[in-house]
């Protein structure tokens, strides 16, 4: 896609981070920006300064591990501005500890999210895109922990993968029936965001008495989290690189060196029929 004025972009997970800097981005670029969100007042905040700013934006709050709300966003994008150009599927959260100390609702909530939620998104936008018959484009976030599988992040891990495999096929599916949407998957490293708090938007359903695991492997990996987004680079450095694999139809965009390495360090783990080696991105 190279014309972006007038074309309407949605984004789930807009009201913070990289989804808010997506958000910024389209808008600099004139689109019109429906952001969702499951927190309400950070939503209508980040409406609020896309209006500032000049942009035509909604906000609607949705939470994405519902099929029916995020039928209802899609619903609503259309009727407030005719179409759907863009839409990000990018609504994630973390929660880390020991795999057979995770509660049950841990591994429903994350998956629930990250992975459901992105198969909603396919389910809801694509069919409006495909309708439309004119260039359009997906953009699904997993992560450089798609590539990689480190300790006392399983349950993250296994969401991402399961996202990269999804965005994989379906790459392959719109190549085949529905060339006019491209598909990208958004691949980022340790990004400066709210991603270490994700636990203040954890509905109720999956926090019940003793549904939230406190473990001393959950605190470290909390505590690694939150010193590693807080190093790491701008949620609208993303935001950049996106707006640029949707010019270059670019299907992967992947973070820098050290997790690339990680990744590549795994790939040939099984290509020479090692087990794996455990290589944190450094
Ligand atoms: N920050 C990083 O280091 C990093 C690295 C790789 C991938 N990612 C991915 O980037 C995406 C965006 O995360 P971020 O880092 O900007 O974090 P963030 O916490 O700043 O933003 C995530 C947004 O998703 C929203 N959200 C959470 N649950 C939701 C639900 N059920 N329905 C709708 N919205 C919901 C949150 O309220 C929040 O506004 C996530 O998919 C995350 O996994 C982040």
């Amino acid at each position: 896609m190279q014309d972006f004025p007038g074309k309407t972009a949605v984004i789930t997970g807009g009201a913070s981070g990289i989804g808010l800097a997506m958000g910024e981005a389209f808008a600099a670029e004139g689109m019109n920006i429906v952001l969702a969100d499951i927190e309400a007042q950070p939503l209508q905040q980040a409406v609020t300064r896309l209006q500032q700013q000049g942009a035509n934006c909604i906000g609607v709050v949705t939470d994405v591990a519902e099929a029916e709300a995020v039928q209802a966003l899609a619903d609503r994008a259309v009727a407030q501005f005719g179409a759907i150009h863009v839409a990000c599927n990018n609504a994630g959260v973390f929660t880390g500890g020991l795999l057979w100390e995770e509660s049950l609702a841990d591994y429903r909530w994350v998956l629930d999210v990250n992975l459901w939620g992105v198969i909603h998104g396919i389910r809801s936008f694509l069919p409006v895109m495909q309708a439309q018959n004119c260039e359009c484009h997906m953009v699904n976030t997993a992560s450089m922990a798609a590539l990689t599988a480190m300790p006392y992040s399983g349950i993250y891990h296994m969401s991402k993968h399961a996202v990269l495999a999804l965005s994989e096929s379906l790459y392959h599916e719109l190549a085949f029936h529905s060339p006019q949407v491209k598909l990208s998957v958004l691949c980022p490293e340790a990004i400066n965001t709210g991603i270490a708090r994700a636990e203040r938007n954890r509905p109720r359903r999956y926090s019940d008495a003793g549904d939230v695991v406190s473990s001393d492997a959950r605190d470290l990996v909390m505590e690694s989290l939150a010193a590693s987004v807080a190093g790491g680079l701008g949620p609208e450095i993303m935001a950049q690189r996106v707006l640029q694999a949707i010019r270059n139809e670019q299907f992967y965009i992947l973070s820098e060196e050290a997790w690339r390495e990680s990744a590549n360090l795994r790939l040939d783990d099984i290509r020479e029929g090692r087990n794996p080696t455990f290589a944190p991105p450094l």
